[in-house]
């Protein structure tokens, strides 16, 4: 497959994966989800989820990507010519095209938070004022809309250009200012009076808060933040160089974006209880506690516009990863041209995020199994199709694939030798399989 692009670079490789996994997963989701499901025994819990399971499905991801060189229908295919495993990539397709469709609302807040960032309209009001911001802008569904079809135009303009040039650029300059922002607002949250109230209530598990459902909340999370499960990183991984290491880049990978979770949390949960909010307080959480945060710090109109405009291009990098898994689908099966492809992955997303950034409105009511069409698009595919994936991965890369293959991956070719090949398999064939399950089944009451 000589004619396929390939991150040229080390650093191309782990920056736009890294690119793809953090996003709004990690700043918006991650401390919502800890806070309505008790801080510290999620965030023990997500973490396991990530090291023991996460990794190894990503390293599944990677081995089949990188072994094959091609998008994921095919990779099965290649691999194992008459096994049903390439019903994971359909799963993969409906995930990542409800995944963008919800995402893209979100995406939408962040654009008009920048706006208002811009206009000056983020400073000066008391906390009531900004809870009120948020719920009037998001009752008002047709502002929404239309920030959430700006924001999915914006990716599907990025698109047309093709996979390296977008991703590999943008993902490489702006990333690291994003950390560096986001510790510079950590050390700010530390500074403040109920700092020690936070801290404790994201580090110090209260186990009894540990239902079934946190945990398979916390291994969606994992999922959702790792773009695992939905053949996103194995798409990826088919742009590797043979000397891209790839259990080093798995394990770099999940520990950047954990590490981005983790100083959202600090950001986040000292300003909640300094201020004298709720933790539980679910998707609005982020969108009230920022601008006040702003606020109090020098020079907060910058900080602000540097955030927003930041957190839009990190959001931008995960829906550019996420839509490329549709799009090679129907350009390689269905025999589209990109650019048709791009406009229907596109439609797609634009149809079904317009529900869904109404289900905050007029749609409110519309409720099935008592979630609105956006947290219904949110679970479905973060807590249901993710792990079904991920449990169909690895299935088929411990058990399936060829060993031989397996280990000439996880050694890149023989380049290197890996330590702790056995224990990596045997995560690979048995833990992530067994424990998602499990966490499955007895999160959705079914055990
Ligand atoms: N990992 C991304 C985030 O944390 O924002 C979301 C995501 C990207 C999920 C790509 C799935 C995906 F395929």
């Amino acid at each position: 497959m000589s004619n396929r692009a390939q991150f040229v670079t080390k650093m191309g490789v782990i920056a736009a994966t890294v690119g793809s996994a953090v996003g709004l997963g990690n700043i918006w989701r991650f401390p919502y989800e800890a806070g309505l499901h008790g801080g510290g025994a999620f965030l023990i819990v997500y973490l396991l989820c990530v090291f023991l399971l996460g990794i190894p499905v990503m390293i599944a991801e990677f081995v089949i990507g990188r072994s094959t060189h091609s998008n994921a229908l095919t990779a099965l295919k290649k691999l194992k010519p008459d096994s049903h495993i390439s019903a994971v990539s359909y799963v993969g397709i409906v995930a990542s095209l409800m995944i963008l469709s919800f995402y893209s609302v979100v995406a939408g807040w962040i654009m008009e938070y920048l706006y208002q960032a811009l206009m000056g309209g983020l400073s000066g009001h008391t906390a009531e004022e900004y809870a009120t911001l948020f719920s009037s802008f998001t009752v008002n569904g047709w502002r929404t809309v239309m920030w959430t079809l700006l924001f999915l135009l914006i990716n599907f303009m990025v698109l047309r250009r093709g996979v390296e040039k977008g991703i590999e650029r943008l993902s490489n300059v702006l990333m690291p200012v994003l950390f560096v922002i986001l510790v510079v607002f950590c050390i700010n949250s530390l500074m403040m009076p109920r700092a020690a109230e936070g801290l404790n209530f994201l580090f110090n598990p209260d186990f009894t808060a540990l239902t079934p459902k946190v945990v398979l909340g916390a291994l969606g999370q994992a999922f959702f933040s790792l773009s695992l499960g939905l053949t996103c990183l194995l798409t990826y991984a088919s742009y590797f160089s043979d000397r891209t290491p790839l259990v080093r880049s798995a394990t770099v990978v999940a520990l950047l974006d954990t590490l981005v979770a983790i100083l959202s949390g600090i950001i986040i949960f000292p300003a909640v209880f300094s201020f004298g909010m709720e933790p539980a307080a679910g998707p609005k959480l982020v969108f009230q506690i920022l601008p006040e945060i702003f606020q109090q710090l020098p020079g907060g109109y910058l900080w602000s516009v540097a955030f927003f405009l930041l957190l839009f291009f990190a959001s931008l990098t995960s829906t550019i990863s996420m839509s490329e898994i549709s799009i090679t689908y129907f350009v390689e099966a269905h025999k589209m041209s990109r650019n048709r492809a791009t406009g229907l992955n596109t439609a797609i997303a634009a149809a079904f995020g317009t529900l869904c950034a109404l289900s905050f409105g007029v749609l409110s009511d519309l409720k099935v199994a008592g979630l609105t069409l956006f947290e219904l698009f949110d679970y479905v595919s973060s807590n249901v199709l993710l792990p079904l994936g991920g449990v169909m991965l690895s299935v088929f890369v411990g058990w399936i694939v060829d060993k031989k293959v397996v280990e000439e991956q996880l050694t890149d070719y023989g380049a290197r030798r890996i330590t702790l090949l056995r224990p990596i398999r045997f995560c690979i064939r048995y833990v992530a399989p067994v424990s998602i399950s499990l966490i499955f089944l007895y999160g959705l009451g079914v055990l």
